[in-house]
């Protein structure tokens, strides 16, 4: 312990929430655990450990005399948020009318995204969406660019400026979509590979492998798409899987030798660990199985499957048969930032399943859980020991209708709900970074 002093230490006073399992799966004391009056402390922006406030002196007496203290008693404290898909290069066609998915991407997506060739829009936009998931307590997401490269290098530089662990990828498209946002699939690798170099592994980045969905590309851009991922051990995949009726119906005319959506990314090397797909409504209970042996992770996206139309995600029975399932805006087909609204309509859609998600499931899903769908859970979502300090203080009187509500709680699972079902970014007091305050 005599070289600690030689660290730079935080200890942070709050009420502190994390996961160690999904409450859904595991009784609650092996599932979470909560400190009414603790403590989080860490060093060199890494936890150290928890502890309740009362046993502050398990911390040593040289540690405590050189910390630095930050107080957010009567607050709750949180791991940073994860978002597990979303579309950065939206944020300036969110909300748009009246269409379904297919048409919603021919209308106002593809049109959007060709302004991303201008390296002065990616610019703007990747600073203006990094500043506002810190704002809604985002510290991780798994977001898509646009086709060109230089999208995802305004997001990549944007979040290397401040210290995020994120995931990123350049959209791979060459069939099926405006010549704006067109690419061919040789040139694809070749800027997908390019970026890989320029930024995986960099800082806390992490670069995805993206093809859009099977319509957009060609089995030659897919088998591509493959061989990337197959090219090192660590780097991701996300894309789109049976979202929309029409879509999945196009998906099999497309493919005709493949037996279900799923089994075009399966054929084309494209499932298993670090491979993520948002939406996955419409699955078979083959597609479903196979999804949870191959350790391939779904994004459940509620405020987008509502908006577009789109269905209602089974997250009982995924979570049930052993599929990783995280929690996503998909902003712009989502309707908000908000990981807290987000997890509203995730109650929503589950209640209309017959499945209540309990609030203590529903965080766990928004941190720990979108931590082990993008596989990152060795770095991030909870705060045992040299886990990466991100972490979000959450004021649970934000507005007169939660202080008013939470007067007549009595229990942690109440004033969790009422939080889900009530709040939204004006809880987020505050984020912090491996230990930095920046927001
Ligand atoms: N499927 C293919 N592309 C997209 C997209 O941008 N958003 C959604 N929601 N679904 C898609
Ligand atoms: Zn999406």
């Amino acid at each position: 312990m005599n070289t600690q002093t030689s660290q730079t230490h935080l200890i942070v006073r709050g009420s502190i929430l994390h996961f160690l399992q999904d409450p859904g799966l595991y009784p609650d004391a092996e599932s979470y655990r909560y400190l009414d009056d603790g403590y989080l402390w860490l060093a060199d922006g890494y936890v150290r450990t928890t502890g309740a406030w009362d046993a502050l002196g398990d911390i040593p007496a040289p540690v405590r005399n050189v910390a630095e203290w930050a107080d957010h008693s009567g607050q709750l404290i949180l791991p940073g948020l994860v978002d597990t898909h979303m579309h950065y290069v939206q944020a300036g066609m969110i909300a748009s009318f009246g269409c379904r998915l297919l048409d919603w991407l021919n209308d106002y997506t593809f049109p959007a995204e060709a302004a991303f060739t201008h390296p002065e829009v990616a610019a703007e936009t990747a600073r203006f969406v990094v500043d506002r998931l810190l704002a809604h307590g985002t510290t991780t997401a798994s977001v898509f660019g646009s086709v060109h490269p230089q999208s995802v290098d305004a997001f990549m530089a944007e979040a290397q400026r401040r210290g995020l662990r994120m995931l990123c990828g350049k959209a791979m498209m060459d069939r099926h979509c405006p010549p704006e946002v067109r690419d061919t699939a040789e040139r694809s690798g070749r800027d997908s590979q390019d970026l890989i170099d320029r930024w995986h592994g960099k800082d806390r980045l992490r670069y995805t492998i993206t093809p859009r969905f099977a319509p957009t590309s060609t089995p030659e851009q897919l088998a591509i798409a493959g061989q990337l991922y197959q090219s090192r051990p660590d780097l991701h995949v996300q894309s789109h899987l049976a979202e929309n009726d029409k879509e999945v119906a196009w998906v099999a005319e497309l493919f005709p030798d493949q037996r279900d959506y799923l089994d075009v990314y399966e054929h084309y090397g494209l499932t298993g660990p670090r491979t993520i797909y948002g939406h996955c409504i419409h699955l078979t209970e083959r597609e479903q199985l196979a999804m949870s042996q191959s350790g391939t992770a779904a994004a459940f996206c509620p405020t987008s499957n509502l908006f577009l139309g789109s269905g209602l995600f089974d997250y009982y029975g995924m979570a049930k048969s052993g599929v990783r399932v995280g929690l996503a805006t998909d902003v712009g087909g989502g309707t908000s930032f908000s990981m807290i609204r987000t997890l509203a309509e995730a109650y929503k859609v589950s209640q209309a399943r017959h499945h209540a998600l309990s609030p203590l499931r529903g965080w766990y899903l928004a941190t720990l859980g979108g931590a082990r769908a993008l596989y990152l859970e060795e770095f991030i979502g909870n705060f045992e020991p040299g886990r990466e300090g991100d972490f979000i203080v959450l004021k649970l009187d934000a507005t007169p209708e939660l202080a008013f509500r939470m007067d007549r709680t009595r229990t942690l699972a109440e004033r969790l709900f009422a939080l889900t079902i009530l709040g939204d970014e004006r809880c987020v007091a505050a984020t912090y970074v491996m230990g930095q305050r920046i927001h």
